[in-house]
Parts: C-alpha cells; sequence; structure tokens
C-alpha cells in the first residue's frame, strides 16, 4: 500500500497539466526569449503569457512580476533590496516566527547595521497588531511579515499591519509561499508592496518562484548582468519552469472556487478522527485564521520525530532538528512559548488538492495507531 503523502508545504508534485505545459520548452522550443528570431520570439512570449498567470493569480499586472529561483530569492531580492534603498531610515519590522528565508535577511541586515525589530507571535501563532503598530515607526524602511507560517499555517495580520506602516511611510513585504495557490492572496486587498511565490509550493517544480513588486516600488538587482526581466534579475530565463509556473498558477486560479474548502473540510476530519482515537491531541495555531490544509498536531506522551519514525504509513514532517545525541525542537513553537518537551511531540500534517478522504481516514488509523505503540511499548524512552 502506497504511504500517504502529507507534506504538501514541504513540497507538492509537479501538476500532469504543468508538466504537459513545459515538455515542449525543454525539446523543440528552445529558443532563447532575447533572440530576435521566430524561435526567440516563441520563447519571449511564453514567458509574457507565464508572467500574466502568475500575476492573475495574486490581482496584479503582469510587468509587476519578476521570475526568480524560488521563494527564497524572492526574499532575498524584497527584503535586501529594499532595506538598502532607503538610508535614511535604518529599521526593518519582522515577527519572530519567519521563514529563515526571512529570518537570514534580517540577520545579515543586522550585521550590516540595520536595526531589525522581531514582534511576536502570541500563543495562537498570530502576531499581536498592537505590538506590530508600535515596533513601526518613522526610521522603518521595510515590514517583512509571512502571510502563511508554514509550520502551524497561522494566517497573520499582513492587511491592517500594511494599512499601518504605509502611514508610516514603510514598505510592506508579504512572504506567502505557503499561501499563495492555497486560498485566495490578491495583492491589493492585502495592500502589500512586495510578495514571494514559491512555485513547488503549487504544483510547479522546485527552482522556480516570482516576486511581485509593486508599480512604481524600485529595488536593486541581486543579480546583474544583461538585464533581463527589465533589469531586475539578470540571467537567460528559465523558460521551461516559468511557463511550468505560470500553468501552476492558472490551474491553482481555477480551483480556487473549491479547493480551499475542500481541503479545509479534509483537515477538520483528520483531526476529529485523530482527537478521537488520542486523547489530548492538541491542535497548534489559531483555531480559525489558519491555512485550509494546514494541521500541527501536538501527539501527547510521545516525540513527533520517533512516532513519524515507526509510522510508514504517513509522509509528514516535524520542525525539530536532530543533532549529534538530542532532538532541538522547532523554534517556531518554542516562539509560542510551547514548552519543550510539548514541542518535541509536534507533527505538520499538510494536505493538498488532490488529497481524499480515504487518505485522511488512512492517515489517522496509522498515527493513532503508531502512537498507541510508542506509549505501550517504551513509555519511559519515548515519553516526555
Ligand atoms: C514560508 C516560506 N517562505 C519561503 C520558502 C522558500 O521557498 P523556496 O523553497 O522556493 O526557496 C518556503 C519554503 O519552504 C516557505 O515555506
Amino acid at each position: 500500500m502506497q504511504p500517504v503523502y502529507l507534506d504538501f508545504n514541504a513540497t507538492t508534485p509537479v501538476a500532469p497539466e504543468v508538466l504537459d505545459a513545459m515538455l515542449p520548452f525543454l525539446r523543440e522550443e528552445f529558443g532563447n526569449p532575447s533572440s530576435a528570431h521566430m524561435l526567440g520570439q516563441r520563447a519571449h512570449l511564453a514567458v509574457d503569457t507565464a508572467r500574466s498567470q502568475v500575476a492573475a493569480l495574486i490581482g496584479a499586472s503582469a510587468d509587476e512580476i519578476v521570475f526568480t529561483s524560488g521563494g527564497t530569492e524572492a526574499s532575498n531580492m524584497a527584503i535586501r533590496g529594499a532595506a538598502t534603498t532607503r538610508r535614511d531610515r535604518p529599521a526593518v519590522v519582522t515577527t519572530n516566527i519567519e521563514h529563515p528565508a526571512t529570518e537570514a535577511c534580517c540577520s545579515l541586515l543586522e550585521r550590516n547595521g540595520h536595526r531589525i525589530r522581531r514582534v511576536a507571535a502570541k500563543a495562537d501563532g498570530r502576531v499581536d497588531l498592537a505590538a506590530m503598530k508600535d515596533a513601526i515607526s518613522a526610521d522603518t524602511a521595510l515590514v517583512t511579515i509571512i502571510h502563511a507560517q508554514n509550520e502551524i499555517g497561522t494566517l497573520q495580520p499582513v492587511g491592517d499591519t500594511a494599512r499601518h506602516a504605509h502611514s508610516a511611510g514603510a514598505l510592506v513585504h508579504a512572504d506567502a509561499a505557503q499561501s499563495v495557490g492555497k486560498m485566495p492572496v490578491r495583492v491589493n486587498e492585502l495592500g502589500v508592496d512586495l510578495l514571494s511565490i514559491a512555485g513547488h509550493k503549487l504544483y510547479a517544480p522546485k527552482g522556480i518562484g516570482a516576486l511581485y513588486v509593486r508599480r512604481g516600488v524600485r529595488l536593486p538587482p541581486l543579480l546583474v548582468g544583461a538585464g533581463q526581466e527589465r533589469g531586475n534579475r539578470a540571467g537567460t530565463e528559465n523558460v521551461a519552469y516559468i511557463v511550468g509556473l505560470g500553468e501552476a498558477c492558472r490551474l491553482a486560479a481555477a480551483a480556487l472556487d473549491r479547493a480551499p474548502q475542500h481541503m479545509a473540510s479534509l483537515a477538520r476530519h483528520l483531526f476529529a478522527e485523530l482527537e478521537r482515537a488520542i486523547p489530548g491531541i492538541v491542535l497548534v495555531g489559531h483555531p480559525t485564521e489558519r491555512l485550509p490544509n494546514t494541521l500541527n498536531v501536538l501527539f501527547p506522551g510521545v516525540s513527533g520525530r520517533h512516532l513519524l519514525a515507526v509510522c510508514p504509513g504517513v509522509l509528514a514532517s516535524n520542525g525539530s532538528a536532530c543533532h549529534a545525541d538530542s532532538e532541538e525542537p522547532s523554534a517556531i513553537l518554542l516562539a509560542l512559548g510551547i514548552s519543550r518537551e510539548k514541542a518535541l511531540g509536534t507533527v505538520r500534517l499538510s494536505l493538498g488538492r488532490a488529497s481524499t478522504p480515504e487518505d485522511a481516514d488512512a492517515a489517522a488509523a496509522h498515527l493513532a495507531a503508531a502512537w498507541r505503540a510508542l506509549r505501550q511499548t517504551t513509555p519511559q524512552r519515548v515519553a516526555i
């Protein structure tokens, strides 16, 4: 029997339609978009079409999309670029539950003399809006905030933060790597100036992404060279992957009227099944302000890593890092004030568009059986 894949926040498979759209650009349509001849112009047109498809998914204009190698590069371009364009404003405001792609940029800026204010998330995984507002002032060049937290799925108050940041004259970047494609994300509703997209979270391949840059906002490029992407990102375009991202965005847009509800109802069902089988199981993060597909659950009395190790029927993640002879819990869960011991017991279960009720039932049964087995066999060793 195939294991149930519940790790769609880590990555998604490439959708068959995406692969079909890409293949001609790896075969006969191999032109360089900068070439003036017919083959080059067809590649150019394909890149333009993909740009419009990405823009359409987030309610932007095509000329506001810059293709990148993924979410990490998009966030590097946004954060490092925006922070350094305003020499009169040395501060950057962020949260203490960012993805490393953001946190590492902020730490780098900090080492270079910028002031970084990390606003703490509350126990429910949302940052406190009042604390966010307090942190933003006339010295703030940029506010960078994760839209949907990758480990716990909690949604942050991006819209309210952006309104306040703009009134203080700061730019706003949202890391929407996890939310784009899973739920409606519209740049004008969020009110952001910059927004990161990661292709492999929405059924495009790994190694492609995009940055939304609001018209009028100028960022220094990370890569300079022959001036592709209107000078924003030099290097011959990765045409096939760009086409794949465009098609993935088209598919995501077409599924938005049903996929979020489908995943949310499966996630509710999965958690209800787990609750029935495992007394004391806890859902981490905000109960309603969350991604529709993500459950971060705290299995009582066991290590989440051990649980997954003895549960080959479910492919999922837990945020802990394994060192030589110890296990370090996820820094995100610790930031929410969850104790070390409890944080070690969490597992992230993330569903996909094509997940089924049978997947949820099977996963709940496998996880419950593994939890019972762990509790019975080695309660001292695994109990935490
Ligand atoms: C919230 C978030 N931001 C950024 C990234 C980085 O994206 P990429 O893997 O495309 O560089 C990820 C991927 O794990 C993510 O979950």
